[in-house]
């Protein structure tokens, strides 16, 4: 598809933003570009939620146009809000309902704020201008069944404003932005570096700790095909255990995740020595007591220094007794902060080779199965998709964990 040339200019000249900084380049190409429908996918921190609220606030307060601002989450819109109505306090004759969301220009312009998260609720009139900040989180229908017709009879424009999250309906009015054949709309494409404002350092830093295609979606803004897929490499990654007993001389470590009502308990063991993953065990519907058995007989077959186990749940009466029994476990606590760091590190590892994976066709099929949702509000949620386990990827990544915090290998040894 090739990339539009025109660029004409919309009307408006003017060259600070709302909260009185001044447009980067970006900024600048995106918003004077005349189109009426404008698809800007950008990295984060791009400064996209600033360009908007800029443009709405012109339509509205100073062209006396009827808009509308709609946000993924609850959360997102109030922030907006927020900022929305400290924009305009000082101008007479601004009124400002809060139950409504809405604040009304004397020339007759009109900003709702809104969140999509329930499509159902969302109803209204004409408008001349609709700015859809994060659109790739927002269900298609937003812009199809609610936002489009209300477009209609005013010839209202829109801005689109977010990441790519894979080639969903976002990509598709990407690419009708890139279409010659449709003059309504342009598409931009900008990387969180095109921010000047942001320093490279930063970014270098970011990019070295983020895995490749959170960095490629979150700060390239690129549309991968395989949105979601956490784990890459992983064949490249399998390597033949050439003998499966522990070698004199070398580190092992060991991850557990507990199994609950329907999932398995699984124990990973890492030589730290080499780097591989030598050995994996899941099983359920055996007793708590059985299941310390079968770990303790496991660990010290193997010679393991340090276990890092899973304390939610029943994790934590585990490791009490694991530990009276003088097994040198430690409690990790699972929450959605400490899980990203947990799986992205291992993601890394795998996708770099600088861990071995056993070919074990669970762990392989759940590596694979194991995926990233991005949450509207800007954080992300790993896990199994539905209908698969993750006890193994858990395990391993516990004893990857060990394996980087060798800290703690030293106090247990
Ligand atoms: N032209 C600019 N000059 C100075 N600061 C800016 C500019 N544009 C954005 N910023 C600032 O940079 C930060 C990020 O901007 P903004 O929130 O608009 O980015 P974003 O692309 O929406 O980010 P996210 O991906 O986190 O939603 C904010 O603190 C904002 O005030
Ligand atoms: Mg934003």
């Amino acid at each position: 598809m090739r990339r539009k040339k025109k660029n004409k200019s919309s009307d408006s000249n003017s060259t600070a933003m709302v909260n009185g900084k001044t447009f980067h380049t970006g900024q600048k190409v995106a918003r004077k570009h005349c189109a009426r429908f404008k698809v800007v996918a950008c990295g984060r921190r791009w400064g996209k939620t600033e360009l908007g609220k800029t443009v709405i606030l012109e339509h509205a307060i100073w062209r006396g146009q009827r808009t509308w601002w709609l946000a993924p989450t609850f959360m997102m819109a109030s922030q907006v809000w927020r900022d929305l109505k400290a924009a305009v306090r000082d101008i007479e004759g601004i009124k400002i309902s809060e139950a409504e969301r809405r604040i009304d220009s004397p020339r007759g312009g009109m900003i709702a704020v809104r969140s999509s998260h329930h499509p159902d609720y969302l109803r209204g009139e004409g408008l001349d201008l609709a700015v859809l900040d994060e659109a790739a989180f927002m269900e298609a229908r937003v812009w199809q069944e609610i936002v489009r017709p209300m477009l209609t009879t005013t010839r209202g424009r829109a801005l689109f404003l977010s990441t790519p999250f894979g080639r969903n309906w976002f990509w598709d009015l990407y690419r009708l932005g890139m279409d010659d054949e449709e003059p309504d709309w342009m598409a931009f494409h900008f990387t969180s570096a095109s921010n000047e404002l942001i320093a490279p350092e930063e970014l270098e830093s970011i990019r070295r700790q983020t895995s490749d295609h959170v960095w490629r979606s979150e700060y390239l803004a690129e549309f991968s095909d395989d949105q979601g897929q956490v784990f890459r490499g992983i064949r490249a990654a399998v390597r033949e255990l050439e003998i499966g007993a522990p070698q004199p001389g070398h580190r092992y470590v060991a991850g557990v995740d507990w199994g609950r009502s329907v999932d398995y308990t699984a124990i990973a063991i890492i030589d730290a020595t080499t780097r591989q993953l030598v050995a994996l065990d899941r099983f359920n519907r055996v007793g708590w007591s059985l299941q310390r058995g079968r770990l303790k007989a496991l660990t010290e077959r193997w010679g393991v220094q340090v276990i890092w186990a899973e304390a939610n749940s029943m994790g934590e009466p585990n490791i009490e007794a694991l530990q009276r029994e003088g097994l040198p476990v430690r409690s990790f606590v699972t929450t959605s902060a400490s899980k990203s760091p947990l799986i992205e590190s291992l993601a890394l590892a795998i996708e770099r080779g600088y861990l071995g994976l056993l070919d074990h066709p669970v762990l392989l099929g759940e590596l694979a199965s194991f995926s990233l949702e991005r949450l509207p509000g800007g954080g992300y949620r790993y896990g199994a998709r539905p209908g698969h386990h993750d006890d193994t990827v858990m395990a391993t990544a516990l004893a990857w964990y060990a394996v980087e915090h060798s800290g703690a290998l030293i106090e247990f040894a």
